[in-house]
């Protein structure tokens, strides 16, 4: 089979598409033939190696130390059964299914067990839309799930036109939120499509200069200071540091400790269950994917260079394969 290799640590270059063996799945696995897959933020971040400084000896003995041990990239991803373990209960040959689960979904063929988190497609999607909702939605559930966002509340997510802020901003709208986006001049009606109240263009306006208070700010891109926090945080307020460096984890320990400001840190994992709560949400239309750019599996070099602009907005969608006919790929 076809899968994108990453070589060494480094540029979008380091990812090359060669010929490798085909898996074939144990007793209680799957074999999913990709569809569809994207290149997100986290598989940029471990492609370049982009850890925070505190994390790097850590990260490199876990990573790999000269150069990556797992070297298929990818994480979501969208396709169909071909062949199932003699244990295997939830699915059939031939179901349509997305998921995620970090590595190796930049190929062909993935393994992922049947207990993972892996379900049958929404059927109002295509592939590449049910490939680009587990990252970003799955994300930002996580952190507003430990905000313990209530109707009413008012949000502000910062960095919102990415893959994780865009389902920040329709999670929240979903959950009874009155949210505030902010991001570039470009992506203002984006933002209004996905159901914000209010935008603010960070080209223009300082959103911690607006005298609004927020009850929830999500941030996706490391750029609210605790000070710029304190001043928009209503009573009771969180900050979700979506993106959050080392520094900003030693902040939200300290302040933990000293009664400071609520900070929210931490790394959302992919359950199951979040996974069918983001199927559920997109069946009924509560939320939707945003795709920035589809390209094939020969070209995902280029993905790889898109999510390191910072300029993506929503997912890189990589088509792997064409659906089976009867199945629209897009
Ligand atoms: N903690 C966790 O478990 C977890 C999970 C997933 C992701 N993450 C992290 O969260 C971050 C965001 O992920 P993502 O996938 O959403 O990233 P992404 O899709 O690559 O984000 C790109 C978006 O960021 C916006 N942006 C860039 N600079 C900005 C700025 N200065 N102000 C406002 N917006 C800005 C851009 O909008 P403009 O072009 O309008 O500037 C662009 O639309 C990543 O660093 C990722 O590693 C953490």
């Amino acid at each position: 089979m076809q899968a994108a290799v990453q070589t060494a640590y480094g540029a979008p270059d380091v990812v090359v598409v060669r010929d490798i063996p085909k898996p074939v799945p144990g007793e209680d696995e799957v074999l999913v033939r990709i569809v569809a897959t994207t290149v997100t933020s986290g598989d940029a971040r471990l492609r370049a190696f982009r850890v925070p400084a505190a994390f790097w000896l850590p990260a490199r003995l876990f990573l790999g130390i000269r150069k990556p041990k797992r070297a298929i990239l990818g994480s979501e991803f969208s396709g169909e059964i071909e062949a199932i373990g003699r244990d295997v209960r939830r699915f059939r040959i031939g179901d349509r299914v997305f998921g995620m689960q970090v590595y190796g979904a930049h190929a062909q063929y993935k393994i992922v067990p049947e207990t993972a988190a892996l379900t049958t497609m929404p059927d109002n999607l295509d592939f590449n839309e049910a490939a680009a909702l587990p990252f970003g939605a799955m994300t930002a559930l996580y952190f507003l799930q430990r905000a313990k966002i209530q109707p009413g509340a008012r949000v502000l997510v910062y960095g919102a036109s990415g893959a994780v802020g865009c389902f920040g901003v329709q999670l929240a709208r979903h959950f009874g939120a009155h949210v505030t986006a902010v991001t570039s001049t470009g992506n203002l009606g984006l933002m209004r499509e996905l159901g914000a109240d209010a935008v603010i263009d960070y080209k223009t306006t300082d959103f911690a200069r607006t005298g609004a208070r927020y009850d929830v700010v999500m941030d996706t891109v490391n750029r609210v200071s605790v000070g710029q926090f304190r001043k928009i945080a209503a009573l009771g307020a969180c900050l979700l540091a979506v993106d959050a460096g080392g520094g900003m984890f030693l902040r939200a320990g300290l302040a933990r400790l000293l009664r400071g400001p609520r900070i929210i840190v931490g790394m959302a994992t992919e359950t199951l269950a979040d996974l069918e709560t983001i199927r559920s949400l997109a069946q009924s239309g509560a939320i939707r994917a945003t795709i920035d750019s589809t390209l094939p599996l020969a070209r995902i070099a280029e993905a790889h260079a898109l999510v390191d602009s910072g300029r993506k907005r929503g997912a890189a969608v990589i088509t792997v394969a064409e659906a089976r006919p009867g199945v629209p790929a897009s």
